[in-house]
C-alpha cells in the first residue's frame, strides 16, 4: 500500500480534536477546561478518564491508558496506525494524499480488490434473498436451518443464505447485473464446465458468508443439506486477492465487541459451533474453520485479547495433533486455557442440549490451564515407559520455554516438577538448554528474531506520551535492577572474583558467575533493550576475552538501540590511543585487583537486588491471582504454598542485602 504523505499526516494532526474523537465512543462531560468520561479500557463506573483538549490527550487515572487521538483509535478500535489516519481523514473530510502517485499496477490491484469485494457483497445479498424470499429457499434452506434449531435473528446476524439447485441461477443474475465473469471465477462463485458453460459452485447448499475484521465479505462456506458421501460437506472459497485462509477467522467481526468486553476468546472448529454458542449467549467465539491455527490468525486474535480458551470436542482423537498449534499461541504471548467437552459432544451439540446457564457453568468449571492439560495428556500417554517419559518432559519444556513471562514460567516449572515427580533443579537445567537452543535458532532465523517488526518505526513523531501498548510493562524498579546488572557486565564482566566452593575460594569471571546465577533462578531480563544488550554482551564475551574489546564490539554492533544504550550508560571513558593510555589502563586494572572484594560485593548486591525485584513482582502477581473471585480451592492451596516459599526467599535476600550494605 502506498504510504500516506507527510502533508496529509500533518493536516490530520492539525485537525483532530481529542474530545471529538474520544467523544465518538465515550460520552464525555465537561469538567473545568477539559472533559471526563468512563474509561473504555477497563471496567469502571466512575469517570476516571480525563480528556484535555489543550494538550490533545486523554488519560485514565485508574488503568493508565493515555495518549493522543490516534493512540485512542488504535487501542479502542484495534486498528493500525495507517488505519487510524484513514479514519481521521474520513472524519475530518481530508483527502488522503500518498507519498508518491499510485502506479498503474497498484491502482489496478486496488480497483480489482474493490471489484472483488463488490461481487462478494452482491453474492451475499443474493443468497440471503434466495433463502428468505423464494419457495425453494424456504423449502430447502430454511427448513434445514430450522431443523438445526437456528433462530431467525441468528440467520440475519450471520447473513446466512441459500444457493438454488439449478445449474446457474446465481451466475446468470450476476452477469446480468454487469459483474464480470473473470471475477466470478476468481472468487470461486462460478466454475466453468468442460463444455465452457458457467455454473454455480455452491448450488443446492446453504451459505455461511465469511467476513474479515472490519465486516467485509471475503468468502463463503457452503454446506450440503443431506448426508451424502459423494461430495464434501463444505465447499469453501479458493485463495484469491481478498480471501486468505491463513488470515481468516469465522465470526471475528461479530465477536470483536464481546471479546473485548470479556477479554477472552473462545476458539472452536466449525461454523455451526460458533453459531450455536452465539445463540446460547456466548458471543466471544471464533472458529479456525477446521484447520490448525496459523501465525496470521494468532496475530489477528492477539490484537483483540491476549486470553484464549480452546474448546475441544469430547473425542480425544486430534487433541495431541493440535497441541503444537497451541504452543504457537504461547510463543506469541497469549494466555491459553482449554476446555474439554464431554465424550462425543462438540460445542454445537453441547450448546443445543443444554440451557444457556448450564453451558456457561460447564465452561467456567471445566476450563483448565493449557500446560497442565497438556502435561496430563502426555503423561497418560507415556505411562511408565522411561523413554516416552523423557520425551514428554522435553516436549513440556519446549512449551514452557515459549512463555515470555519469568514469573509464569517459574510457576510452570514448579508444577511440572510436581506432576512428573522430578526435582525442580533438573527441569531448570534442562529448560536453560532449551532456551539457549531457541535463542540460537532465533538468531539464525532473522524473520523471528527481528524485534517487533509489526510496529512501524517511530509512528508518532509529534507525541511524547507513550501508548499503553508501548509503555514499559515492567516496573521501573525492575528496569533499574536489570540495568545495573547489564552495566556491571559491561564494565567488569571479564574481571575475576572468588566464590567459595567446598570451603575453597575459586576464581570465576564475573560474567560467568552472573549468567549462572540468572539461569539457576530462571531469570530472563524483561526490558527489550537490556535483554538484547545482555545477549550481545554474552556473544561478544565468548569471542573476546578483554573488557575493552567487548565494549568496543558493543559500540559497533548492528542493533542501534543497544549501541545507544552502551554509549549513554558506559561511565568509564574508552581509553583512546594516547601515548600513556596503556599505563592508565594498567593502573585501572591493578586498582581493581586490590578492590576485588569491593567488586565481589558489588556483584552480590546487583544480583540480589534483581532477584529481590523478581521475587517481589512474583509475590504481587500471586496476590492478584488469589484475589480472583473465581479461583479454585486447589489453585489457592498451590499458590499459597508457593507464596510462603517466596516470602521466605524475600526475607533471606533482604537479610543478605542489609548485611552487604552495612
Ligand atoms: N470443514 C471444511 N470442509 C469439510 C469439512 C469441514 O472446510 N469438508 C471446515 C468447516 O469450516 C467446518 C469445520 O471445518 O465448519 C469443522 O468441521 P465439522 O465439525 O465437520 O463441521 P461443522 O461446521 O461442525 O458442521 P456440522 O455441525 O454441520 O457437521
Ligand atoms: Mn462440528
Amino acid at each position: 500500500m502506498a504510504k500516506i504523505s507527510q502533508r496529509t499526516i500533518d493536516e490530520i494532526y492539525a485537525s483532530m480534536k481529542i474530545e471529538e474523537v474520544v467523544g465518538d465512543f465515550v460520552s464525555l462531560k465537561r469538567q473545568g477546561s477539559g472533559f471526563v468520561g468512563i474509561c473504555p479500557f477497563h471496567d469502571d463506573r466512575n469517570p476516571s478518564m480525563h480528556v484535555t483538549p489543550r494538550l490533545g490527550i486523554y488519560k485514565c487515572f485508574v488503568c493508565d491508558a493515555k495518549g493522543n487521538a490516534i493512540n485512542f483509535l488504535m487501542e479502542h478500535e484495534k486498528i493500525s496506525y495507517p488505519e487510524a489516519l484513514e479514519y481521521l481523514a474520513k472524519k475530518y473530510s481530508i483527502a488522503i494524499e500518498y507519498e508518491r502517485p499510485e502506479t498503474d499496477t497498484e491502482r489496478e490491484q486496488r480497483t480489482e480488490r474493490e471489484s472483488l469485494y463488490l461481487v462478494n457483497e452482491f453474492a451475499e445479498k443474493f443468497f440471503m434473498d434466495q433463502l428468505r424470499n423464494t419457495e425453494e429457499g424456504q423449502l430447502m434452506g430454511m427448513s434445514y436451518f430450522k431443523e438445526r434449531g437456528f433462530k431467525d435473528s441468528t440467520l440475519d446476524q450471520f447473513h446466512l443464505g441459500y444457493c438454488p439447485e439449478a445449474w446457474d441461477t446465481f451466475t446468470k443474475e450476476a452477469l446480468k447485473q454487469g459483474y464480470q465473469e473473470e471475477f466470478l471465477l476468481k472468487l470461486g462463485l462460478s466454475h466453468k464446465a468442460s463444455n465452457g458453460k458457467l455454473y454455480d459452485f455452491y448450488r443446492g447448499r446453504v451459505i455461511f458468508p465469511i467476513h474479515n475484521v472490519s465486516g467485509k465479505v471475503i468468502g463463503f462456506g457452503g454446506r450440503v443439506l443431506k448426508k451424502d458421501e459423494k461430495t464434501a460437506k463444505y465447499y469453501n472459497s479458493p485463495e484469491n486477492e481478498i480471501y486468505h485462509k491463513r488470515e481468516t477467522l469465522y465470526d471475528i467481526y461479530l465477536a470483536k465487541k464481546a471479546i473485548r468486553a470479556a477479554d477472552n476468546i473462545y476458539l472452536v472448529e466449525g461454523y455451526t459451533d460458533v453459531i450455536s454458542m452465539f445463540e446460547s449467549g456466548i458471543e466471544n467465539v471464533v472458529a479456525s474453520s477446521g484447520t490448525s491455527l496459523t501465525e496470521e490468525q494468532i496475530h489477528i486474535l492477539s490484537r483483540q485479547s491476549k486470553n484464549i480458551t480452546v474448546l475441544y470436542d469430547g473425542d480425544r482423537a486430534g487433541i495431541k495433533a493440535s497441541l503444537r498449534g497451541i504452543d504457537l499461541l504461547l510463543n506469541k504471548g497469549m494466555n491459553v486455557k482449554v476446555c474439554l467437552l464431554p465424550d462425543g459432544e462438540d460445542p454445537d451439540s453441547f450448546a443445543k442440549k443444554h440451557r444457556d446457564s448450564e453451558l456457561k457453568e460447564y465452561l467456567e468449571q471445566n476450563t483448565t490451564d493449557f500446560l497442565l492439560f497438556k502435561a496430563q495428556i502426555l503423561s497418560e500417554d507415556a505411562g511408565n515407559d522411561p523413554v516416552k517419559r523423557a520425551a514428554m518432559v522435553s516436549d513440556m519444556l519446549k512449551s514452557i520455554a515459549g512463555i515470555q513471562d519469568n514469573i509464569v514460567r517459574a510457576f510452570y516449572v514448579k508444577e511440572c516438577a510436581r506432576l512428573f515427580s522430578l526435582p525442580e533443579e533438573t527441569l531448570n537445567t534442562e529448560l536453560k538448554r532449551v532456551v539457549w537452543a531457541n535463542m540460537r535458532s532465533a538468531k539464525n532465523n532473522p524473520v523471528t528474531s527481528a524485534p517487533e517488526t509489526t510496529s512501524p518505526q517511530n509512528p508518532f513523531p509529534n507525541l511524547t506520551i507513550t501508548t499503553p501498548k508501548q509503555a514499559e510493562s515492567h516496573s521501573n524498579k525492575l528496569y533499574e535492577s536489570e540495568k545495573n546488572l547489564v552495566l556491571l557486565l559491561l564494565q567488569f564482566g571479564c574481571y575475576e572474583i572468588h566464590i567459595e566452593q567446598d570451603g575453597e575460594p575459586m576464581p570465576v569471571r564475573v560474567d560467568q558467575f552472573v549468567c549462572d546465577e540468572l539461569f539457576k533462578d530462571n531469570i530472563i531480563l524483561q526490558s527489550p533493550v537490556l535483554s538484547r544488550t545482555f545477549d550481545h554482551y554474552v556473544q561478544s564475551a565468548e569471542l573476546l576475552k578483554d573488557q575493552n574489546a567487548i565494549q568496543r564490539a558493543l559500540l559497533m554492533c548492528e542493533d542501534e538501540e543497544v549501541r545507544n544504550f552502551v554509549l549513554e550508560n558506559l561511565p568509564t571513558e574508552i581509553p583512546s590511543v594516547s601515548p600513556n593510555w596503556k599505563d592508565k589502563f594498567e593502573v585501572l586494572i591493578s586498582s581493581m585487583h586490590d578492590n576485588v572484594l569491593v567488586l565481589q560485593q558489588e556483584v552480590q548486591n546487583v544480583l540480589l537486588n534483581l532477584k529481590l525485584r523478581v521475587v517481589e513482582d512474583t509475590i504481587s502477581y500471586i496476590e492478584k491471582q488469589l484475589q480472583q473471585p473465581d479461583i479454585q480451592e486447589e489453585d489457592t492451596k498451590l499458590l499459597v504454598g508457593y507464596m510462603c516459599e517466596l516470602l521466605q526467599t524475600r526475607k533471606a535476600i533482604s537479610t543478605m542485602l542489609n548485611r552487604t550494605v552495612s
